[in-house]
């Protein structure tokens, strides 16, 4: 694993904006795994300020997210799809039809995930996965388990998470209480793996996910196993763990 130290947030954003654009020059047809979330909103915009500086051509990129809720429409200002059209994908040139987010409002389960894994399969797998980091080590959607969920699958939310959600939306029944996520195995088949992390409230998982055991109760720890993953962090979230 490479680790790219940087000062603060933004320092993150534009380090980790350059392994994105790197990707996209050297394979203008590259299929970016992208993520939502708080941490990614500065590499976006570092990309998209690139994109209009004529210096990125997404023209070619196909994106695959990793999550989206179970029963939010593309136009609820909560679901991923939105947040991912509002950050990136209205701002620069790529093709929504090569756009992919899971069908929020596709109620059966199954049908939902088998079609997301058909798209991933038929995009040919994906070149570099941009992963945020929970603070219990969830990526994706992927919660602490007993196991490592291979393929796309649908998980019922923690109460924790419904709880902190429903600030978002005018009555508790509207908050989601499911979501679908790409699985772990389809994360640790990406071709790289760039990981970013912000703020000293995740100093103590950064350590854990990279430094401790690789287990399923810290999902991340599998990206031990991964060849070719980059972190990189800001001082803050890097630490805890070695300087070498
Ligand atoms: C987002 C996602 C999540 C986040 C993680 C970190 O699509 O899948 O795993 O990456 O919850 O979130 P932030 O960046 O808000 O700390």
């Amino acid at each position: 694993m490479q680790i790219i130290r940087t000062t603060d947030y933004d320092h993150m954003s534009r380090m980790a904006a350059n392994i994105i654009s790197a990707q996209v020059i050297m394979k203008p047809d590259c299929v970016l795994g992208l993520a939502t979330g708080s941490t990614p909103i500065g590499t976006y915009e570092e990309l998209v300020r690139r994109y209009e500086n004529k210096d990125l051509d997404f023209s070619g990129v196909t994106s695959i997210n990793l999550d989206e809720y179970k029963g939010l429409s593309p136009e609820n200002d909560q679901s991923y799809r939105y947040f991912m059209n509002e950050h990136l994908f209205r701002h620069v040139n790529i093709r929504p039809e090569c756009t992919y987010v899971p069908n929020g409002l596709e109620p059966d389960s199954d049908k939902a995930c088998e079609a997301y894994n058909a798209i991933i399969a038929a995009s040919g797998g994906i070149d570099l996965q941009l992963l945020g980091l929970g603070h219990n080590g969830h990526i994706g959607f992927n919660e602490p388990s007993d196991v490592f969920e291979k393929e796309t699958h649908c998980v019922d939310l923690a109460q924790s998470t419904i709880d902190a959600n429903s600030r978002f939306f005018a009555s508790m029944d509207e908050v989601p209480r499911q979501a679908y996520t790409m699985g772990i195995g389809t994360i640790m088949k990406a071709a790289k793996v760039l990981v970013i992390v912000s703020g000293e409230s995740k100093a103590q998982i950064v350590k854990d996910a990279f430094f401790g055991p690789c287990t399923p109760q810290v999902p991340a720890s599998i990206l031990q196993l991964h060849s070719n993953v980059v972190l990189v962090g800001d001082e803050a979230a890097l630490s805890l763990i070695p300087e070498a």
